[in-house]
């Protein structure tokens, strides 16, 4: 997998770090008339916005009637903008086409794995395989392409808008055409398909290539080969379409650099990001906060991965909301200091750009109890309040600006594919959550003031002592040969539950469990022992596992048992065990003991594993600590991970008094040369 195939580019101001803070927001002037555009531009100002992303559900307007173009309120707005000294990240606006489009061409609507029609009404309505769609899409791309390119606001464009949130899958006859046609590309022969997809089992077997469809609704459980190729296909297709606007911007407009956003923590998780990283200049994300106790956490797991999926590199917070959201079942408030600190997390984990969806909150449509950053109330509000200081805050930033992440000692592997795969139907156990187990260990490496690198399961591993990879499901032999070297070159890798299990076509490993990893680790499971919703299982330790527990029937000689089971039918029996290879060792957590659990495991490591020893300043777990660097600085952000004030001196960066939910940051002079480039790229 090559990533960074472009040279990563920055927004069009010079190069990355130029300097300044980006900050700004979704503009989207076309839901209101233009006095309300003059008073947009004086409270831009007051915020200090710089940037915003314009005309990306503006299809309908721009081509009122096919191949018939207005430009006309889209230039006076540009102007407008420019005027003020706000820069723009202009779309190619074919996130939501236009209803006469559909109309006439009613073969581009998507269809559901039952073949429910997704008719217009709403947004995302097309078929990423659509040559219609297609071709309809790249015509409007050229005619902004060839507008705009000389305009001196346009900095960066925004290649459709979340491509696949809504229409990643699509089980029409356009996507089983498309589907047969990257089947005969991976596999050649229908033999080599039958072999991996393993359709001996229910009379699956083909004959022909016609007779592959897309995993549409069937009488029950599906073939696993057969979804996670259809997944991989659906994340290929949809970055085709990518590929294919990004070619007509490379031939018009080659000095403006651009993006797309991803959504790397959201809901639709069956893109593979990281393969996606080479097809843009430069990488942007949408995260949007999960309400509850868990959420900070959550921000920082999420732009830790992102800023890994950069390699380093500074990165685009495209969305992020100013408070509340409107698409879950209770939708809060950002709570007083969330604002400041959660957007000040994406900053320390490589973010040189801060944008909100959206700049004014609508009055209609289906996002119009969505927060934004100029809410229903208006500017005399605590939102804006809060927005216009973080504006003053970032300006005050300038100096991170172009600095690169800081390279851990700890890698935490995030694998997409063992997200898709794990969550599937037809598993011992639906309880046993890969985004909650992942998350779970970084919470606990962040308990004990550990700092650690959320990274692509593709990027190089060497360089970190030690490797943490829960539930690490799908493991093909090339990176069962990659874990096996962390340890047989003296370091160390930690694993759990359920890791191990399956190859790439989500076949077993035979033998026992954990299938793959079970060399390395020197243990055997023979059964899974799922928990019922009220059942727990105690460890010796006092640790308590909930979901899941395993029956460890062998370990080898030179195995120890650092946990056992304590009662029940599996007492007595090994929970946690550690190998020792030379200098290196594997540890297998075999309980889902959740974040207690975990940082019990890891606290007893740390005795022997100095990667393990946190932070004096985070070791309590009341903060987080992050660290960009440039050649002659480190930047250092303190978050405060609690409600309350935290006060402490640290040798380094003096003494530090933290308000709750609150972010300090200090630059200091770095004590080795730049790491420029020191950062692990993904493996070809
Ligand atoms: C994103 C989307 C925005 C807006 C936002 C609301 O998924 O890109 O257009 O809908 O969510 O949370």
């Amino acid at each position: 997998m090559a990533t960074h195939a472009r040279e990563y580019r920055w927004v069009r101001d010079g190069a990355v770090g130029a300097g300044r803070m980006r900050y700004g927001a979704d503009y989207n002037p076309e839901q209101w008339s233009r006095d309300v555009w003059a008073e947009d531009m004086r409270l831009m100002r007051e915020a200090g916005v710089n940037i915003v992303s314009l005309a990306i559900f503006s299809w309908a307007l721009l081509e009122p009637r096919p191949g018939e173009f207005d430009f006309g309120w889209l230039d006076e707005v540009i102007d407008l903008l420019h005027e003020n000294g706000i820069d723009v990240d202009l779309a190619t606006a074919t996130a939501s086409p236009p209803a006469w489009l559909s109309q006439r061409h009613p073969e581009i609507l998507p269809q559901t794995e039952d073949g429910t029609v997704l008719w217009p009404g709403a947004r995302q309505h097309w078929r990423p395989t659509s040559p219609v769609f297609r071709t309809h899409a790249l015509r409007l791309v050229r005619a902004l392409a060839e507008r705009y390119r000389d305009h001196p606001a346009i900095v960066a464009w925004h290649i459709s808008n979340e491509l696949g949130c809504h229409n990643l899958y699509d089980y029409s006859d356009d996507a089983a055409a498309a589907f047969r046609t990257w089947l005969r590309d991976r596999y050649g022969t229908l033999d080599a398909l039958n072999e991996a997809w393993g359709t001996a089992f229910w009379s699956q077997h083909y004959t022909e290539w016609e007779q592959i469809l897309p995993p549409r609704t069937a009488p029950t459980h599906r073939n696993p080969g057969q979804r996670l190729d259809f997944e991989r296909f659906s994340s290929g297709a949809v970055r085709d379409h990518l590929r294919a606007e990004a070619a007509v911007l490379a031939e018009l407009t080659p000095d403006i650099p651009f993006t797309t956003n991803f959504m790397v923590a959201q809901n639709v998780r069956d893109i593979d990001y990281p393969t996606w990283a080479g097809d843009v200049d430069f990488i942007s994300n949408d995260h949007y906060l999960r309400p509850g106790e868990l959420g900070r956490d959550d921000v920082s797991f999420w732009a830790n991965l992102t800023g890994n999926i950069a390699e380093g590199r500074p990165w685009f917070l495209m969305e992020h909301a100013p408070s509340a959201v409107n698409w879950r079942e209770v939708n809060p408030p950002k709570r007083p200091g969330e604002l400041m600190r959660d957007a000040l997390t994406h900053v320390g984990h490589g973010a040189d750009a801060v944008c909100f969806f959206q700049w004014r909150q609508s009055r209609a449509g289906g996002e119009r109890f969505h927060s934004g950053m100029v809410p229903h109330a208006g500017e005399h509000s605590r939102v804006f309040r809060d927005v216009a200081a973080l504006g003053a805050r970032l300006g005050e930033l300038g100096a991170v600006t172009g600095s690169h992440r800081e390279r851990a000692r700890v890698a935490l592997v995030f694998d997409y594919e063992s997200w898709w795969v794990s969550g599937r139907d037809s598993h011992p156990s639906d309880a046993l959550r890969y985004d909650d187990e992942t998350l779970a260990w970084y919470r606990a490496l962040l308990d004990l003031g550990v700092r650690a690198d959320v990274v692509p399961v593709a990027a190089s591993l060497d360089g970190y002592d030690i490797v943490v990879a829960p539930m690490l499901h799908v493991v093909p032999d090339a990176l069962r040969t990659r874990l096996e070297h962390v340890v047989r070159s003296g370091r160390h890798l930690v694993t759990t539950a359920f890791s191990g299990i399956v190859d790439e076509h989500d076949r077993v490993w035979l033998g026992g469990y954990p299938g793959a990893l079970r060399e390395v680790l020197g243990v055997t499971v023979e059964e899974f022992v799922p928990l019922l919703a009220d059942e727990t299982a105690r460890l010796a330790s006092g640790a308590v596992a909930t979901h899941w527990s395993e029956r460890i029937s062998h370990v080898a000689d030179d195995v120890e048992v650092l946990d056992t089971y304590a009662a029940g039918d599996l007492a007595g029996m090994p929970a946690v065990t550690r190998r020792r290879v030379g200098a290196g060792s594997a540890t297998y957590v075999s309980a889902d003991t959740g974040r207690d659990g975990a940082r019990a495991v890891l606290e007893r490591l740390a005795g022997d594993i100095g990667a393990l020893a946190g932070d004096p300043l985070a070791a309590d777990g009341r903060l987080e600590v992050i660290v960009r660097v440039d050649a002659a600085r480190r930047h250092v952000f303190v978050v405060n991970r609690t409600d309350d004030e935290v006060v402490v001196d640290d040798p380094e960066l003096g003494a530090l008094r933290v308000a709750p939910r609150g972010v300090e940051t200090r630059s200091i002079p770095a004590q080795e040369p730049a790491l420029a480039g020191a950062h692990g790229r993904m493996d070809a």
